[in-house]
């Protein structure tokens, strides 16, 4: 195997932070390398360093044998370096085939549409993409998006290609079609960096994987000599993955009842369809089912950022139906929202103001008319050592913080008022395991003070393991219930589909 790529003692600070310590690696013609560990680690950053994003402080990168010094992601590309970026850079009302030519380089005032258009045409049916040149972005599911984005690499004959976390917003299903298309691209001679949480995925597809650690990479392993369990306990060291239990005294009383509820979207189409379901108090209700059957307008009706054309949600007697997220946040309904970064945080603002934002108006923050800076502090310092939360020093902006790092403020703002009610959806997506075992723990331990919880996920372990009743979606409606301790994968499987009708429980 000759390598393509080397890094060499990589160091990167920003202020107060080191980013990177001391990295070294080498990425392979032909394979795929993945990029293991905790949130914070560094990963995103040395893949910034790598594109030309960043400058690193110290430290060599080759490619191909030669020194290269990259000043912008244009150098990176000029060196057949390319990225596919997690928040997309399409231009939503333009199609494809536009989106595609906005990315290229050197295409010719009057450039032959037809000749560019057959090319990326056969690219599509090499790689038997689902995408059609024609339609515009805004109409694309997130995975059709991410071929756009692996296209425009291809297009640029880019030898090593980034993944930073690919899965993290595609559907077990969408993942399965990435990786097909990854061993193809292995297949012909390209590289691939690959990130991700998901034990399941790195065991599948690397053919080596480097840990990194605080900031080093501490170990490469070539497949074989690694397993899940070697793999967790390098990267997580000698930190202790928390223990939690099941709330076993669910009471009778429902928190929530929603009954016979449409939501429309905004095609006019039903996300929810005659939607009915009950919430029991101190209960985790799983919802399963593939993404895009309403799972998110779910969500978003519940805690008022949707109205519903029909139907009422009734919380504790009252009638809450459209009305606004401040007054559902009163009544004690938490939301972990899916898009953290559009409407989870406000990324300017500071880590310590990110976590009271819902909270600013009353209680302990306030000092008569002023916000008590002293308090909210006090407050920040105990939620970073509660939640694990890594963060720059005191006043860092939310935005400066890794993907899992943000995810972890939002859920520990969310779950300090001690809601009632929590809709969660995916909230473990891009934690490392550690966190994502935290974050089970919150919810367990939540559930035995009484919060009810709806947990919208789509990894099925999770749902299996922490919930009491999982109940499935499929096109905007309830199919049924399944008792996680009876049921099977291919029993909700099924369900998912709309094949099978569940129980009531
Ligand atoms: N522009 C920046 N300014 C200040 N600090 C930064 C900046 N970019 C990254 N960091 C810090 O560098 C560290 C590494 O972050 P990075 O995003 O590389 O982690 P990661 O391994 O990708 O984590 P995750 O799994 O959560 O995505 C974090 O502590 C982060 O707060
Ligand atoms: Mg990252």
């Amino acid at each position: 195997m000759s390598d393509l790529l080397q890094i060499k003692n990589i160091r990167k600070t920003f202020p107060g932070v080191v980013a990177l310590d001391d990295v070294s690696f080498a990425v392979a013609r032909g394979e795929i390398h993945t990029l293991l560990g905790e949130n914070g680690a560094g990963k995103s950053t040395l893949m910034n360093v790598l594109t030309g994003l960043y400058h690193p402080d110290s430290g060599k990168i080759t490619i191909a044998g030669q020194p290269v010094h990259f000043t912008s992601p244009r150098d990176s590309l000029a060196h057949g370096i390319g990225m596919v970026h997690q928040h997309f850079m399409l231009v939503p009302a333009h199609s494809v085939f536009e989106n595609i030519l906005l990315a290229l380089d050197n295409v010719p005032n009057l450039f032959n549409r037809k000749t560019y258009k057959a090319e990326i045409q056969r690219l599509i049916d090499e790689f038997n993409l689902d995408l059609d040149l024609d339609t515009p972005v805004w109409k694309l599911s997130i995975g059709a998006q991410q071929w756009i984005e692996l296209i425009k690499l291809l297009m640029r004959d880019c030898q090593l290609l980034i993944l930073d976390e690919p899965t993290a917003v595609l559907t077990p299903q969408e993942a399965d079609r990435l990786f097909d298309v990854l061993r193809r691209l292995k297949d012909q001679g390209k590289s691939i960096i690959f990130i991700s949480h998901k034990m399941r995925e790195v065991m599948e597809i690397s053919d080596r994987v480097t840990i990194l650690k605080k900031g080093n990479s501490i170990e490469t392993l070539s497949r074989g000599d690694f397993d899940e369990s070697k793999l967790a306990s390098l990267m997580i060291g000698r930190d202790k993955i928390p223990q939690w239990q099941k709330n076993l005294q669910m009471s009778n009383e429902i928190v929530l009842d929603i009954q016979e509820l449409s939501v429309r979207n905004d095609r006019g189409l039903a996300d929810l369809d005659n939607f009915n379901l009950k919430l029991k108090k101190g209960e985790i209700l799983g919802i399963a089912g593939v993404a895009g059957n309403g799972q998110k307008a779910l969500a978003e009706v519940l805690t008022g950022l949707k109205n519903a054309s029909q139907g009422r949600i009734i919380a504790k007697g009252e009638d809450i139906t459209n009305s606004n997220a401040r007054y559902s946040y009163i009544a004690g309904i938490a939301h972990i929202p899916e898009d953290r970064k559009t409407i989870g945080i406000a990324p300017d603002m500071s880590v310590g103001e990110n976590l009271i934002m819902k909270s600013f108006k009353s209680g302990p923050f306030r000092n008569w008319i002023f916000q008590d800076k002293k308090a909210i502090r006090r407050n920040a310092e105990e939620k970073i050592e509660q939640f694990a939360i890594k963060t720059g020093p005191d006043g860092t902006p939310v935005r400066y913080l890794s993907g899992g790092n943000i995810q972890k403020v939002i859920i520990a703002r969310e779950l300090s008022e001690h809601p009632s009610v929590l809709v969660a959806l995916y909230p473990t997506r891009g934690l490392d395991i550690g966190s994502a075992e935290y974050v089970h723990k919150v919810i367990a331990d939540g559930a035995v003070r009484g919060m009810s919880t709806i947990l919208i996920a789509e990894d099925l372990d999770e749902l299996l393991k922490l919930s009491d009743r999982i109940a499935v979606m499929f096109r905007g409606k309830l199919v049924g219930y399944v008792d996680p301790r009876k049921t099977t994968r291919e029993e909700i499987g099924l369900m998912m589909s709309g094949e099978f009708q569940g129980g009531t429980l």
